[in-house]
């Protein structure tokens, strides 16, 4: 395909976004594996040193492989730029201390993968950054807590378990009032295709690569994406718009415009943190992009299916499926979502501990793991995996109960799927 080809729709960018061929003309995007990189002569490299001459130094920076990756990401997205990391939270922490010193405050969204919850209240409360839950999910929750220390207003898009939605117009509306960049973890919202926060007022997403951008289980990976909107220029953050030590006083926002964010966390958190992705990753990744929105239909299609079937089941005590019009986010996923739902559910069996545990075992296909967004079908069972550290009150507080499941629906024929719950229903 020529580079000039105008490029419209998700599925098409999905597989030609971010694409120039080299000069074998190979189809498949190549693999570098490489450390580091030849450099034409000592002025070119004192220039790259200097961020004055674009190129790759050491793979922990740039790298050809990821730099496809991130081109990509970047036009699923519509965005101005992406940074591929090496995980999720690596995402989540990179963005948050390139914005936020010691002394510093962000307020979040209550409804936060466990993950990040144990990042922002524990490990960067000990590097001094006061990391504010709101109470709920609603505006003046996270309207209280911010002050002039505040520096930016965090959120998923769609919360892990719960299956939460934010409403990201109105968060939009909030952060555009007190000029604050709006980060929004946007792992359920598959690469834009199910939601794109960007289009509801978000300056930078975050996205876990691990899950459905990845698709099949097979490597960690997180990305960073800014689409220009936010104004560096407004003095608030000296680390973008202001002399960078470790750069000889360069400005970067100065230098590099709306694509400042990005470098920023690229010359400063990846040299600094090294949190950079395998090339081979980033690949694995490419290939998953291309399939996205196919497996992503698939996906949410079956897990109504799912949660139809579950609903009609006298095994199941309750459904929490935010595609039902019971489900507290119901509105915001219809206003938000393709589809108004994603790729996940959440069930309580009518059961006990041991029986949700001897209904896990039975399983034949679906898989007892912690994930979600694989091509096979995930029953996790919190209370005796990601919650098993929370006391009791806690676990109440987090509404995860001795028989609540989640599933992560896959990729294959959701009829087996029905079957395999119902021999293990057969077995609680
Ligand atoms: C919503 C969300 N954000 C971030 C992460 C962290 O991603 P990773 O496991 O790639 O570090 C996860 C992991 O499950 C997640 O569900």
């Amino acid at each position: 395909m020529s580079n000039k080809t105008q490029l419209s729709g998700f599925a098409t960018r999905a597989i030609h976004g971010g694409y120039k061929a080299d000069e074998t003309c190979a189809r498949g995007i190549a693999i570098h594996p490489t450390a580091a990189y030849h450099f034409q002569s000592c002025s070119s490299a004192a220039n790259l040193f200097n961020l004055t001459e674009a190129g790759n130094i050491y793979t922990r920076i740039t790298n050809p492989t990821n730099a496809d990756f991130e081109n990509r990401v970047a036009s699923l997205y519509g965005a101005k730029g992406a940074l591929a990391v090496s995980s999720g939270m690596a995402a989540i922490h990179l963005v948050v201390t390139s914005l936020t010193n010691a002394g510093g405050n962000i307020v979040a969204s209550p409804y936060l993968y466990g993950g990040t919850y144990n990042l922002f209240r524990i490990t960067l409360k000990n590097l001094g950054i006061d990391c504010r839950i709101a109470k709920d999910d609603s505006i003046a929750s996270f309207e209280e807590l911010i002050d002039s220390n505040t520096t930016l207003i965090y959120g998923e898009s769609m919360g892990n378990p719960t299956c939460d939605v934010l409403d990201l117009e109105a968060l939009g509306q909030l952060a555009a009032k007190y000029e604050l960049p709006l980060v929004i973890d946007n792992t359920f919202g598959g690469c834009g295709y199910l939601c794109n926060p960007f289009d509801w007022g978000a300056h930078i997403v975050i996205e876990s690569a691990t899950k459905w951008i990845n698709g099949h289980g097979t490597a960690i990976g997180g990305v960073i994406v800014d689409n220009g909107s936010y104004d560096w220029g407004n003095k608030k953050y000296p680390q973008i718009n202001g002399a960078n030590e470790g750069y000889h006083g360069l400005n970067l926002w100065e230098s590099f415009a709306d694509a400042a964010f990005i470098v920023k966390c690229r010359v400063d958190g990846l040299r600094d943190f090294g949190c950079s992705p395998s090339p081979f990753d980033a690949y694995l990744h490419l290939i998953g992009l291309e399939t996205l929105p196919l497996r992503l239909d698939h996906q949410v299609a079956s897990t109504r299916r799912l949660a139809e079937f579950c609903r009609q089941s006298p095994q199941v005590k309750s459904v929490s499926y935010v595609g039902f019009k019971e489900h507290r986010s119901y509105p915001n996923a219809q206003k938000y979502f393709r589809g108004g739902a994603s790729g996940v559910l959440n069930i309580e069996l009518n059961s006990d501990l041991e029986g949700t545990v001897r209904f896990v075992e039975a399983l034949k296909l679906c898989a007892n793991m912690v994930m979600i967004g694989d091509s096979v079908t995930v029953v996790t069972h919190p209370a005796s995996t990601t919650h098993k550290q929370l006391s009791k009150e806690d676990l109440i507080q987090a509404g995860v109960t001795p028989s609540l499941l989640r599933i992560s629906l896959g990729l294959e024929d959701v009829k087996d799927i029905e079957e395999d719950f119902k021999q293990a229903f057969g077995k609680i």
